[in-house]
């Protein structure tokens, strides 16, 4: 029989669904594997890949199965991938964070990771797609931080991480980020002034391919565990 392979995107999502894997015993993790980047069991290979990377490897067909952040699944403007199901892993959200005595209404600048500030050209080229983002971030900064080059009123900085720091140096009164457990805010004096909807974690396929049987049996398999 042919292996199921599912690519899953490498750090917080990979970490937390293998913990899912272990614990519900689909896999059996031996001290060794601690840094491969494939785990193998009769039915599947799960391998560890950077989001785009599981983006490419779908279209060309090299994976079956991808596990991504919602976050990345909707700013990725991907026509030919297609999302099954929801796991629910952790509770990560976006917050507007900022140290304590900022005002919000004072905020002028935006720190953003640069892997959401990318998609400048959504509204004109993916209206769907537009249209469900402002029903699901029904928010105008959050609207404003997919959307970026599209607003004057606020400006924004992009870093490719350690976006904390930027209250800190004066590079930005605030930031949009990632928040988990809130730890990273915390140690770096910053506080969530605004939450927005929660990042879930997703199972993809390219399009076309989810009535395939060990697709849907793989969902099967999650959403059974998720019960
Ligand atoms: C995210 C985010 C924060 C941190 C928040 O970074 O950018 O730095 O997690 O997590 P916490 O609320 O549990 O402290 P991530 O570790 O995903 O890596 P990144 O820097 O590549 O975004």
């Amino acid at each position: 029989m042919e292996k199921t392979i599912i690519g899953i995107s490498k750090g917080r999502i990979a970490k937390a669904y293998i913990d899912y894997l272990y614990k519900n015993n689909i896999i059996n993790l031996k001290p060794e594997d601690s840094r491969k980047l494939y785990l193998e069991t009769e039915e599947y290979i799960f391998t560890f890949l950077k989001p785009n990377d599981i983006f490419n490897c779908l279209k060309n067909e090299i994976i079956d199965i991808g596990i991504i952040g919602s976050d990345v699944y909707y700013n990725a403007c991907e026509e030919k991938v297609t999302y099954l199901s929801e796991l629910d892993l952790f509770n990560c959200k976006f917050a507007l964070a900022a140290p304590k005595d900022t005002n919000v209404e004072d905020i002028k600048r935006i720190a953003v990771c640069s892997r959401y500030a990318a998609y400048q050209y959504y509204s004109e080229k993916e209206p769907e797609r537009y249209k469900y983002l402002q029903s699901v971030y029904n928010d105008p900064v959050m609207i404003k931080f997919y959307f970026s080059q599209f607003f004057n009123d606020v400006n924004y900085v992009v870093m490719d991480g350690s976006l904390e720091l930027a209250p800190l140096l004066g590079y930005a009164d605030a930031i949009v980020d990632i928040v988990e457990t809130g730890a990273t805010l915390k140690a770096n004096n910053l506080e969530i002034k605004k939450t927005y909807k929660p990042i879930t974690t997703m199972i993809v396929s390219l399009k076309g391919r989810q009535n395939c049987g060990y697709i849907e049996e793989f969902v099967r398999v999650n959403q059974r565990i998720r019960q």
